[in-house]
């Protein structure tokens, strides 16, 4: 992974590789900042605009600036620009800025696509299932920096073997990925876990919907145990960095594999002109 590019607000483009975030941004400090990732593909940003809703909505969330929309599609801009690579990844960054003096600040890195995704989706995730139990109604649903326990589910899914971790809320029930969320489907029904358990509102999980309503699916949101999922005719996680990607084991035990994971990625690179 490169870092290719960085636009900082009020800075423009500067070295990627030379220090920019002050020490006392609250961001840093205490893991108060919005982010989003998005792909590009072609050279056009994939639902920037979805993507650019949900970090106003996280940032309202955690009492932070007014995203500042305008300027940060034109940092977008100029960063993809400067990156010069037609197919990437997107991070945007929106932080408080310093403790003394704050001045919101917006982060645009733009680096490449991991190149192991093509691999994987032939080959299939294995899951390793994490309790952490009730979302928080605070910050539910808010796509925050704050994210060391995702990071460290996933160091732990793989210290066991699997590939990703899933999170099961209370009582055992499915929530998401650490940076996807999740899917199964029964017959011609498509189950995803409901917004209401303070999950993320993935924007390919709103492409997904569509792309599956068209191609004739049923999508069913609600609450589910596990179980449901590890017995499901097919499972997959979707996400904007690894699209839909299909899911093999939960906790070493197999799941069926089957074409839903596939025709939607198929129908989601429609979506992205590709
Ligand atoms: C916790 C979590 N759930 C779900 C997703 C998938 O969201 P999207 O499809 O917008 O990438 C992400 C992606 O960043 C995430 O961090």
């Amino acid at each position: 992974m490169t870092l290719l590019a960085l636009a900082v607000s009020g800075r423009g483009i500067v070295d990627p590789n030379a220090p920019s975030v002050f020490a006392d941004d609250e961001a840093f400090l205490r893991g108060r900042g919005a982010f989003e990732t998005l792909r590009v593909y072609g050279g056009r940003p994939f639902l920037l605009g979805a993507h650019l809703e949900r970090l106003e909505a996280s940032a309202a969330r955690l009492r932070l600036p007014l995203v500042e929309v305008a300027s940060l599609r034109a940092l977008v801009e100029d960063a993809l620009e400067a990156a010069g690579l037609p197919d990437c990844v997107v991070r945007i960054y929106w932080t408080p800025g310093r403790e003394v003096d704050p001045q919101p600040t917006a982060y645009v890195l733009v680096r490449d696509v991991p190149d192991d995704l093509e691999e994987l989706r032939a080959r299939g995730l294995s899951l390793f299932s994490v309790l952490v139990g009730e979302v928080s109604g605070l910050l539910g649903g808010v796509k925050s920096t704050s994210y060391a326990l995702n990071m460290v589910a996933v160091d732990e899914a793989k210290r066991r073997g699997a590939d990703d971790a899933l999170f099961l809320g209370s009582g055992g029930v499915v929530l998401e990925c650490p940076t996807s969320n999740t899917w199964w489907r029964r017959d011609q029904t498509l189950f995803t876990p409901s917004l209401d358990l303070g999950i993320l509102a993935g924007v390919t999980r709103g492409a997904v919907v569509e792309v599956a309503t068209e191609l004739g699916y049923e999508v069913a949101e609600g609450v589910y145990p596990m179980e449901n999922l590890v017995t499901a005719d097919e499972a997959f996680t979707t996400s904007s960095v690894r699209e839909v990607m299909p899911v093999v084991a939960v906790d070493e035990r197999p799941i069926a594999a089957g074409q839903a994971a596939q025709e939607l990625q198929i129908g989601l690179r429609h979506l992205t002109g590709g």
